[in-house]
């Protein structure tokens, strides 16, 4: 057995059921979970139709799919980096700087098994809250984690100043979530920029996970990524950078697992490597869904509409009595609470059946904090009745504390 497979802790959501295990709901109303970040608007119609065409199943079902994926997928994927990132036309090459994942998840997960070292000292660098499968990813390889808090004082950003220089010296990979879950804090290009030229001084790889890129409120304001940062800076290479998109928020299409890879030329091609053993290739129906919803904005233009309603109805009905603010970008609240992140949300579950996360099991205590104490993260993600309704029922139970 793989030794490192003890150091993995378990995922929130088992934390979350042993919490509530045993616990008597007293509430009458149907439960609303509030805990997962899994979008439940509905899907395009016109990617519905793509996915489920027989014909288009039926062909792919007779050929093992390429692992780079078909020319009409990456194509589609590099006009629309391209387009959105700003990025000087012809310098993300489709054939060289794109690859195709099963989402973002196994492609984070297996990019840090491709690309560290496993030697003794070395260390990669993640946000604290973070998604767990960056700290999975760093300890199956037998790396050291080093959790940079996250805290209101940055506006929820990485507090990467705190980092000590011997850190960096050993990182050999960061992790950036930008927008980020949970915080919503999105990284302006200005600190894309320093953290670019840090990796070059200490020679290191940035993997940014921008799942949550394409859920903002402001048409006008896009939050920026890595390869806009290296646009912006000339780095026409991209050079040590890797991005990491998905259309399972942007697209609403969570079950498709959907995404893929875009930067560095060499990176990629080592990472090319692994995925030919990693065995991940995408089957061709969803590579052609794939491949239309990349070249569509009018459906995420209105699910981000969808958004934008539900969180201007609902953030001033929660704001007074849970200090909720709307995110910046992405779809959690992430308030304090006002008694223990446990407790309240075992609490809020036998008072009101809601599910909500405790910020905790995001986070790692760090040097003696822990940014997700007694937080919460709520996901915005269902229909907007259900999420007033919530809304209502935690009014209700915030009264009462
Ligand atoms: C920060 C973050 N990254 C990656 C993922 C994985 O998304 P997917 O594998 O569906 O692309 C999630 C899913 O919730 C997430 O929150």
């Amino acid at each position: 057995m793989n030794p490192f497979l003890d150091s993995l802790l378990p995922y929130p959501f088992e934390r979350m059921n042993a919490l509530k295990a045993g616990l008597r709901v007293r509430s009458n109303a149907p439960h609303i979970a509030l805990s997962i970040g899994e979008p439940k608007h509905a899907t395009a119609q016109f990617l519905v139709d793509a996915c489920t065409d027989v014909a288009s199943v039926r062909a792919g079902l007779g050929t093992y799919p390429a692992t780079r994926g078909s020319d009409a997928l990456r194509a589609s994927i590099g006009a629309w980096a391209t387009n959105r990132f700003l990025l000087k036309p012809g310098t993300l090459t489709p054939s060289k700087h794109v690859l195709p994942v099963s989402g973002t998840r196994e492609a984070l997960f297996s990019f840090a098994q491709c690309v560290l070292s496993g030697r003794s000292g070395s260390c990669a660098v993640l946000p604290n809250p973070f998604y767990q499968i960056y700290e999975g990813a760093i300890l199956l390889r037998g790396t050291t984690p080093y959790y940079v808090a996250c805290p209101e004082s940055t506006g929820y950003l990485p507090d990467f100043d705190s980092v000590p220089a011997e850190v960096w010296q050993n990182c050999e990979l960061l992790f950036i979530c930008t927008p980020g879950n949970p915080t919503g804090a999105v990284m302006p290009l200005d600190q894309l920029g320093r953290l670019i030229a840090l990796a070059d001084r200490y020679d290191f790889i940035i993997a940014s996970d921008e799942c949550y890129s394409e859920i903002y409120p402001d048409e006008s304001r896009p939050p920026p990524g890595l390869l806009q940062a290296c646009a912006a800076m000339g780095r026409d290479d991209f050079s040590r950078c890797v991005v990491f998109h998905s259309l399972s928020k942007r697209s609403n299409m969570p079950g498709l697992r959907s995404g893929f890879v875009a930067g560095d030329a060499a990176i990629l091609e080592r990472f090319f490597l692994y995925r030919t053993y990693h065995g991940c290739a995408m089957p061709a129906h969803i590579q052609h869904t794939s491949e239309l919803a990349w070249a569509d904005e009018t459906h995420v233009i209105d699910n981000r509409a969808l958004y934008r309603h539900k969180f201007a109805t609902v953030t001033p009905m929660l704001a007074p009595v849970l200090g909720v603010r709307e995110p910046e970008a992405g779809f959690y609240y992430w308030p304090a609470t006002p008694i223990d992140d446990e407790t309240f949300s075992q609490r809020l579950f036998v008072e009101e059946n809601i599910t909500v996360l405790p910020g905790r099991y995001l986070s790692r205590p760090h040097a003696g904090v822990d940014p997700g104490l007694n937080r919460i993260r709520m996901a915005m993600v269902a229909e907007p009745a259900e999420c007033i309704d919530a809304a209502e029922r935690i009014i209700r139970f915030a009264r009462t504390l």
